[in-house]
């Protein structure tokens, strides 16, 4: 069953489905966040306007919006790259001042270091925090047979496939073992077939490791197969509308068939209601969804 609401940001997420002890981990919460870049003009790009929003240990939870709705800009205040204008970001009792290994960031390009191998990538963050080279390499072992790499550790980076360095990025993403995973547009550049296999291979990450995921999209089938809650967002100024509570990445863990999840009616039916939103705002907000 999908528990769909609108305008309820705040609304219970779903139990992690591997069970994680949500008494002792953390939340990442945005309190009436706005973010307000200055333009030459004087009167600024309302990039977000009073966004609250708590995410919890176990969520995925998937932004979708129009082009310039603020994804990027909020994700960028999750990690703490921006600070807002008004408004806090604190993890479990902590104020987020900057970024740190709590929160692991994968960019849609995968921004790998050209001049080092899979596993000097993959430990880099590793060595500036000071961790020997053996624990390193034991930690970098086990997140790329995480994400199927085991095989390619000594490759250079240009070696790999698109979706190979992708992986090479979640990989490195993990290493630090943050709380929360921050994800742009991970799989944008992928094609159909390989983002298909890397939507799988993340829903399995996911529930092995029991991050807590915020992760942008522009694909509305995407974002309704990975999410534990779906957010839409508005444009001018910035804001989250609408938040749903999703079940369809349960449904693939049950039979571990994602055409058959993606064909299913109530799958369908939601589909055309977000692209119903998402078009909705974008004529209202003149933009144009990428
Ligand atoms: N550094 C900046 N300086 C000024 N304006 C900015 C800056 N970064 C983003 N903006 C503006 O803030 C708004 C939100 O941008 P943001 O990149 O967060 O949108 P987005 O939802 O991620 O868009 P897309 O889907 O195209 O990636 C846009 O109007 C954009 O032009
Ligand atoms: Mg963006």
């Amino acid at each position: 069953m999908i528990d769909q609401t609108e305008n309820t940001p705040d609304q219970k997420a779903a139990p992690p489905p591997g069970g994680m002890d949500s008494a002792t981990a953390s939340e990442l919460i945005a309190d009436d966040v706005t973010v307000i870049y200055p333009t030459r003009g004087g009167e600024g790009v309302h990039a977000l306007q009073n966004v609250s929003f708590t995410m919890k240990p176990g969520d995925f939870v998937v932004a979708l919006g129009a082009s310039g709705c603020g994804k990027t800009t909020f994700l960028n205040l999750l990690a703490c790259f921006l600070e807002p204008t008004s408004g806090h970001v604190t993890l479990g009792d902590e104020p987020v001042t900057g970024p740190g290994a709590d929160r692991g960031v994968v960019f849609q390009k995968h921004a790998l270091l050209p001049w080092l191998n899979v596993v000097k990538n993959v430990t880099f963050g590793l060595k500036l925090q000071g961790i020997g080279a053996t624990k390193r390499r034991e930690i970098a072992n086990k997140y790329l047979k995480l994400v199927g790499l085991e095989d390619f550790v000594n490759h250079s980076t240009y070696e790999l496939s698109g979706g190979m360095q992708q992986r090479v990025g979640l990989a490195r993403a993990l290493t630090s073992d943050p709380k929360v995973l921050l994800m742009d547009e991970p799989l944008g550049a992928l094609d159909a077939l390989t983002r298909d296999s890397m939507q799988e291979l993340l829903l399995d990450i996911w529930r092995e490791t029991h991050k807590a995921v915020f992760f942008i999209t522009h694909s509305v089938e995407e974002a309704l197969f990975l999410a534990t809650r779906l957010i839409v967002m508005s444009p001018r100024p910035g804001r989250i509308t609408h938040e749903f509570e999703l079940d369809f990445y349960q449904r693939f863990f049950d039979c571990r068939d994602a055409r058959k999840v993606k064909s299913d009616p109530d799958f369908i039916a939601m589909r055309e209601k977000i692209l119903s939103i998402i078009h909705g705002d974008e004529v209202e907000g003149g933009q144009l969804n990428g």
